[in-house]
């Protein structure tokens, strides 16, 4: 499924409740635990390794993840690293807002003894460096960290969609962000490539969401889980557009929220999800 138009040939896949969504991303070698129902490994293990680090993402491969969450940000001189903060300060030995260091700079700090000192050495990857790994492995949710958190000219979104291209990996990347803009700029230069926009903590109103997706164009709502109300996941169970939920970490909400008809759950620990999820799709 490569190609401009690979959206529009949607794959039509089973989610949690037993419904169909539209859909066309697929891991590269097919569903871990349930056909169609996504184990999401949230910054890769992250309960496990340090987050957004290759130990959590090779770790989530072992676990058998489906796929895996990561946040992407711009250096200074407009390489895409895979970090959550905008600040080097809580994940690393740096200091500062990522966009003010240049990436040879990035490359020499430690992403992994903050969390403990058997994971030092570990380093900020570039996206590059993790999309070479994960091409034939495992898909990927690319979230955009915000064209408003980089200072530079740079076009996050262009640069990504570039990768995606590069590697071939437009059917196993689903592209996410919580800024609006970069979802429709990236649907203005390239529609083909699934994007699901990210409802955040503060925005009560699921209708507006809906209405903004559908705007922006993008293919799926990322929510959190007590933002999957009724007449919502009505409304997107009828149109059969997927549904992300994060982050979710204690079995019995894992349970809840695929009975409501999630796609897709972001959990730092897939390895309860995963056994969860054959269990409930049994
Ligand atoms: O994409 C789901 C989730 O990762 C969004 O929140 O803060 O963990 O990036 P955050
Ligand atoms: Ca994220």
């Amino acid at each position: 499924m490569t190609g401009g138009n690979s959206f529009y040939k949607s794959t039509l896949l089973r989610a949690g409740n037993n419904q169909t969504v539209k859909n066309s991303v697929v891991p590269p070698h097919g569903f871990n635990a349930a056909e169609g129902f996504f184990v999401i490994a949230h910054r890769g293990a992250s309960h496990y390794a340090p987050e957004n680090t290759m130990a959590a993402f090779t770790k989530a491969h072992l676990m058998k993840a489906d796929m895996i969450e990561l946040d992407v940000l711009l250096t200074r001189d407009g390489v895409p690293v895979v970090l959550h903060d905008t600040t080097l300060n809580r994940t690393t030995t740096g200091s500062g807002p990522v966009n003010s260091h240049l990436s040879r700079d990035i490359a020499e700090l430690d992403a992994g003894s903050w969390f403990d000192p058997s994971f030092s050495g570990e380093r900020i990857p570039t996206l590059e460096s993790v999309m070479k790994w994960a091409r034939n492995t495992i898909a990927l949710n690319i979230e955009i960290k915000g064209r408003s958190d980089t200072k530079s000219a740079h076009r996050v979104e262009e640069i990504v969609i570039d990768l995606i291209d590069y590697y071939k990996m437009r059917s196993s990347v689903l592209v996410s962000s919580f800024d609006r803009s970069v979802l429709h700029r990236l649907k203005q230069v390239e529609p083909g490539i699934a994007t699901a926009l990210l409802n955040g903590q503060y925005s009560y109103g699921t209708r507006r969401a809906l209405r903004r997706m559908k705007k922006i164009g993008a293919d799926g709502l990322n929510l959190l889980p007590r933002q999957m109300n009724k007449p919502l996941m009505n409304r997107l169970k009828q149109s059969g557009t997927p549904v992300w939920v994060y982050t979710v970490n204690k079995e019995s909400d894992m349970r809840r929220v695929i009975r409501k008809g999630a796609t897709g759950i972001f959990s730092n620990r897939p390895d309860l999800l995963r056994r969860v999820v054959m269990d409930e799709f049994q």
